[in-house]
């Protein structure tokens, strides 16, 4: 996969036509979600061809059209699931941007009694994520100023944190609020925390693994 062009090409997409989710792209997707569920051990489900969760009042104030398809985000509960749903749920969106799919994270504007997925005991939804093939690409989001974003100490940036926080300011963070820090500890090992808000913990998810997937360095989350 290019996952730099894929980060680059992602934009939310909220308007998606009627297509199904078919043929290699369907192995692939459902590839990616094994892969996702057995290293996390989170239960992401496929939710296919079930436009209920997007119908309704909170579905059409999110400017939702067309949606069939969507990711259903559940696992165990405890302190650190809202950021493996973060982490591995944007290693399905961008695996599906490769493959021609658009996305868009849902935490509010859907239909929670509509909705259909499976919750085992000591389990929950945390959020959703829309998918299928989009009336259109979306459009890039306004950005912070990297050095907003980011603490360096006295160091100089070296070239691979750029690169991860280039990736990580595009990023999708819910309401765009780009609540996170980077931080360059001795020069050399990045780690991150967020600074709050609405699903801060699932941003932070994301955003490292953007930061990671570009600059080949894991970022300790703190
Ligand atoms: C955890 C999370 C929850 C989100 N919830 C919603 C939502 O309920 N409704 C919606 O329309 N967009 C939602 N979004 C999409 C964001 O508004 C979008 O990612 C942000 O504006 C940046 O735009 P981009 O994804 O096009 O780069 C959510 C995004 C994230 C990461």
């Amino acid at each position: 996969m290019d996952i730099r062009r894929a980060i680059e090409e992602r934009h939310s997409v909220r308007r998606f036509l009627n297509e199904p989710i078919e043929g290699e792209a369907l192995e692939r997707l459902e590839a990616a979600i094994d892969g996702a569920n057995r290293e996390s051990g989170l239960h992401i489900q496929l939710v296919r061809d079930e436009p209920g969760a997007f119908t309704g009042l909170l579905a059409h104030y999110g400017r939702f059209s067309g949606v069939q398809n969507y990711l259903a985000m559940v696992g165990r509960k405890s302190r650190g699931l809202g950021q493996a749903v973060g982490y591995y749920g944007e290693r399905i969106v961008l695996e599906a941007q490769d493959r021609g799919l658009n996305t868009c994270w849902v935490g509010g504007t859907f239909n929670h009694r509509k909705a259909r997925y499976r919750v085992a005991a000591g389990e929950k939804l945390v959020c959703l994520i829309a998918i299928g093939y989009g009336e259109d690409q979306g459009k890039p989001h306004r950005s912070k100023a990297m050095a907003k974003c980011c603490e360096l100490g006295s160091h100089q940036m070296p070239a691979w944190f750029a690169a991860g926080m280039e990736a990580a300011l595009l990023a999708p963070t819910a309401l765009n609020q780009q609540n996170f820090m980077f931080m360059l500890q001795d020069g050399q090992t990045a780690s991150a925390f967020s600074t709050g808000g609405l699903f801060s913990d699932v941003d932070l998810g994301i955003v490292r693994y953007h930061f990671e997937a570009v600059s080949g360095h894991e970022v300790i989350a703190r």
